[in-house]
């Protein structure tokens, strides 16, 4: 069924502009070269978490359609509005992993998300609750859609037809490098310390004369079930946006990064297991999940983030 498109959304998006000399020691590299931490921590990261530049929010009331997502909103924004407005995608599908955001404070990814399953109405409802605590962050962001017809316009954004309004902001936990768009290279950083790739004991099958013929690591379906999952992350940092402990890598090496250390460790082909338990064995490795468990509620690839972690810490406490 074809869907009418005489409905609009509404995108309040924190926008972030760099102050030029923080833009021109981006370039450069980072002066910052101590390093407390073997993940990477220290003065550098925090540094580099600490934005200094123009930060404002800018709204933007476009036509969309419920089943648009919320990176369709932001093309036709940069098509037809803004060109100015900064965001990162590539595949579109939820496969790369580039486009992770904050939306209405929840992080995931834009080319995921649709209208549908995001824009709020704007609360009539008070801002305390009965016991006095004011509603915060998230809480309506996946409350059944009202009725258009039954919403009062109390926004001057808000009229009949609209959908409702989305809050975009860049993902938590990293530092912001223009608008919608963190820098991940903290996280990059950490998983590149932990040898994400598999490091096998090398021996070369031969033929019968004994001349080299292929490398060959036979495995059965339960030593790839113990680790297929796993080898689905695609490195998005959504489950690191969403761990409280978890900001650029100086108390916490990361879910993301401990995803991929038991991805290896899991894997009957990898003969570095042991080094690989002893380099997440530290304050900031396994030590640092405090079990909270807000790294699995948005994963893009359906790996429960805080089930592996709690499996990989009783590993590493258990070897
Ligand atoms: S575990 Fe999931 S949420 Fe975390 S980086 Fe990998 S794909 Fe993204
Ligand atoms: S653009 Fe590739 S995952 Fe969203």
């Amino acid at each position: 069924m074809v869907e009418a498109n005489n409905t609009t959304v509404t995108l309040q998006v924190h926008r972030f502009t760099p102050h030029p000399e923080r833009a021109e020691r981006a370039r450069g590299g980072s002066p910052f070269a101590k390093k407390s931490s073997p993940f990477g921590g220290g003065s550098d990261s925090a540094a580099r978490r600490r934005p200094r530049g123009k930060q404002w929010v800018q709204e933007y009331t476009i036509p969309a359609r419920p089943s648009d997502t919320v990176l369709d909103c932001l093309l036709t924004i940069k098509r037809t509005i803004d060109p100015t407005l900064a965001f990162r995608y590539s595949c579109g599908h939820g496969m790369c992993g580039s486009d992770a955001a904050a939306i209405n404070g929840t992080p995931t990814l834009l080319c995921t998300a649709t209208v549908r399953d995001w824009a709020k109405q704007p609360s009539t409802a008070p801002e305390v609750d009965d016991e006095g605590f004011r509603r915060t962050g998230d809480e309506t962001a996946n409350e059944p859609d009202v009725p258009v017809e039954n919403v009062e316009n109390v926004e001057n954004n808000i009229t009949e037809g609209s959908l409702g309004v989305i809050e975009l902001a860049s993902l938590p936990g990293f530092p912001p490098q223009r608008d919608l768009i963190a820098d991940i290279d903290p996280m990059l950083n950490q998983i590149r310390k932990l040898t994400p790739y598999l490091q096998a004991d090398g021996v070369l099958a031969t033929t019968a004369e004994g001349k080299v013929d292929v490398f060959e690591y036979l495995q059965n379906p339960e030593q790839l079930a113990k680790y297929e999952t796993l080898s689905n992350c695609i490195a998005c940092g959504v489950c690191e946006g969403a761990c409280p402990v978890y900001a650029g890598g100086d108390a916490f090496v990361g879910p993301a990064a401990l995803i991929w250390a038991s991805r290896f460790i899991n894997d009957s082909r990898d003969t570095k297991a042991m080094d690989r338990m002893d380099a997440i064995d530290t304050a900031d490795g396994v030590a640092g999940c405090q079990s909270v468990r807000a790294c699995s509620l948005q994963c893009p690839r359906g790996i429960d983030v805080g089930e592996e972690m709690w499996q990989i810490v009783a590993k590493v406490r258990e070897r």
